[in-house]
């Protein structure tokens, strides 16, 4: 008889196992995917914390197959007692917090070291600084047991309160044929990030480099409280135990966002439970009532000021530098909300200029981004792709995105993002967002349709008026020649065209 043999897998072990969730299927998804998971950390480290992103990445050859990757950045460094288990311990991070920004799991750094130690045995080298001493750690995960373990570690005085990270990799990869998608990776950051400064020096000794366009950048996002359609029994019984004991029930629903002392008594009431009764003495049924509570009594919806949306200027500044269109319409949604996390859509059409009309794929030309985060795998199965195709009627705008010059921007923040996948690349069809992107689409669509028929108008205004040029030309002349007058000049021909009343012609004459 065989025995059923049981195990515990730790989180680094379940990942390590299951690499391609999390983007790491193959040497070339794994170079594109160790890049974006560094940069996207960088990159957090700063806009989220107002500093202006100051980006350098290297990719080197080592070996013919392995690479090196170095990315250092300006941001806010990270604390010397919290780095070996940043970079050491699966699901360790910072940002497990109702506040928008690209990184949510604790996961991705990780994994692009894990993937690193799994193909070249190296550790990670990591120097941080918060502004104070420098600290440089080797480290290494150790697999079974989720926990770092530090190599070396060195201390450097910092006279000049550098702050930031550095953090280099070694890893199996392919970049000749990760190339394009990298470069396409870091074109479309670009658009949405104009204002981060981004260099890049690729193996084959090209460089990347993308200045900063502009001074100002969205304002960043702050943390936001637990919205009341957001939390289930688990979290409000985790809220319940770290209360204090004197805590009353009107006290604890002010915990959460929108619920102030009226909407607190007016719920309470409601709900039939007495408002001083102490939060902790609640019995499990009664704290099941509140969560249901929750769901049915009508609560404002968030406000949004856990977001960070890039705002029209920025995404205007981002599309002009890589596509200079003829014409731009960007739409800004209000806050919305699904199951209590806050979202923003922001929608951009871009026409004409830069953007080709015959590219002959015959695919329409889609850029996301969801919390500033281009995402390049998977369009076909992201909820924007599924509104361009099955919600919006193109033609009655006139427009149609396979074939006209036309390029469609969009862009989820999110205090969380509904991302399908731990490899963060497409966004899942969820009915509350899909409506926002619908919405914010046909506003640009109707924007766009706008100037073309004014563009349109104008054209036929001018063709029409050359005609007219060319017959009373010819009347002049002839009429000039009947009556033994001067012609008019070409400046008095053009005053009649124009449609000037007579009178004022007369006098203009
Ligand atoms: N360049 C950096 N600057 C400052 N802090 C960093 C940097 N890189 C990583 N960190 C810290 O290490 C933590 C873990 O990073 P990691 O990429 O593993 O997870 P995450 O970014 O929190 O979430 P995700 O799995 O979605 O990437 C971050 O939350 C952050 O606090
Ligand atoms: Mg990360």
């Amino acid at each position: 008889m065989s025995s059923t043999k049981f195990k515990q897998l730790s989180p680094a072990e379940f990942f390590y196992n299951n690499r391609s969730m999390a983007g790491f299927d193959n040497p070339t998804r794994a170079v594109y995917t160790v890049m974006r998971e560094l940069i996207e950390n960088s990159l957090d480290a700063c806009d989220a914390h107002g500093i202006k992103p100051l980006i350098y990445v290297s990719l080197k050859r080592v070996a013919a197959d392995e690479l090196e990757v170095l990315i250092a950045d300006n941001g806010v460094g990270v604390p010397s007692r919290y780095i070996a288990d940043a970079f050491g311990r699966v699901f360790f991070g910072s940002k497990y917090t109702i506040r928008q920004s690209r990184g949510t799991f604790g996961l991705g750094g990780k994994m692009a070291i894990l993937y690193g130690q799994l193909t070249t045995g190296e550790p990670v080298n990591v120097a941080t600084s918060i502004g104070s001493d420098i600290h440089l750690v080797k480290l290494s995960i150790d697999i079974k047991l989720n926990q770092p373990i530090v190599h070396q570690k060195k201390i450097l005085h910092n006279p000049n309160s550098y702050r930031g990270t550095t953090v280099s990799i070694k890893f199996k990869g392919d970049y000749v044929s990760a190339r394009n998608r990298v470069i396409r990776y870091l074109r479309m950051t670009r658009i949405a990030l104009p204002y981060a400064s981004i260099i890049f020096f690729d193996p084959e000794n090209q460089v990347f480099l993308a200045p900063a366009l502009t001074e100002s950048m969205p304002k960043p996002p702050v943390e936001s409280k637990p919205h009341p359609y957001g939390v289930d029994i688990i979290k409000v019984k985790e809220m319940v135990d770290s209360s204090k004991r004197e805590v009353t029930l009107l006290k604890f629903l002010q915990k959460f966002s929108r619920i102030g002392v009226t909407t607190a008594s007016r719920f309470v009431t409601w709900l039939g439970l007495d408002p001083n009764r102490p939060v902790k003495k609640l019995s499990d049924d009664e704290i099941k009532k509140i969560v249901e509570g929750f769901k049915s009594f009508t609560f404002l919806p968030p406000d949004g000021s856990s977001l960070s949306p890039l705002g029209e200027q920025t995404i205007r500044t981002g599309l002009t530098s890589e596509y200079n269109p003829e014409f731009i319409s960007v739409t800004t949604r209000p806050p919305s909300a699904y199951e209590g996390f806050s979202f923003i859509v922001e929608a951009a059409l871009a026409y004409g200029g830069g953007i080709n009309s015959e590219n002959g794929s015959n695919e329409v030309r889609l850029l996301r981004f969801a919390n500033k985060i281009p995402l390049i795998y998977d369009s076909s199965n992201d909820v924007a792709m599924k509104v361009i195709e099955e919600d919006i009627d193109w033609a009655n705008y006139g427009l149609d995105p396979k074939v006209d010059p036309l390029l469609i921007f969009i862009h989820i923040a999110a205090s969380k993002v509904p991302f399908k996948t731990a490899g963060k690349e497409y966004v899942a069809d969820r009915e509350e967002v899909r409506r926002e992107i619908r919405l914010a689409l046909r506003k640009c669509a109707r924007d766009l349709k706008t100037y073309l028929s004014k563009k349109k108008r104008e054209q036929n205004f001018h063709m029409r008026n050359e005609k007219l040029l060319g017959y009373l030309t010819l009347i002049n002349k002839y009429s000039s020649a009947l009556s033994g007058k001067a012609p008019l000049e070409g400046r008095q021909l053009g005053l009649l065209i124009k449609g000037a009343k007579w009178d004022d012609a007369k006098e203009e004459i």
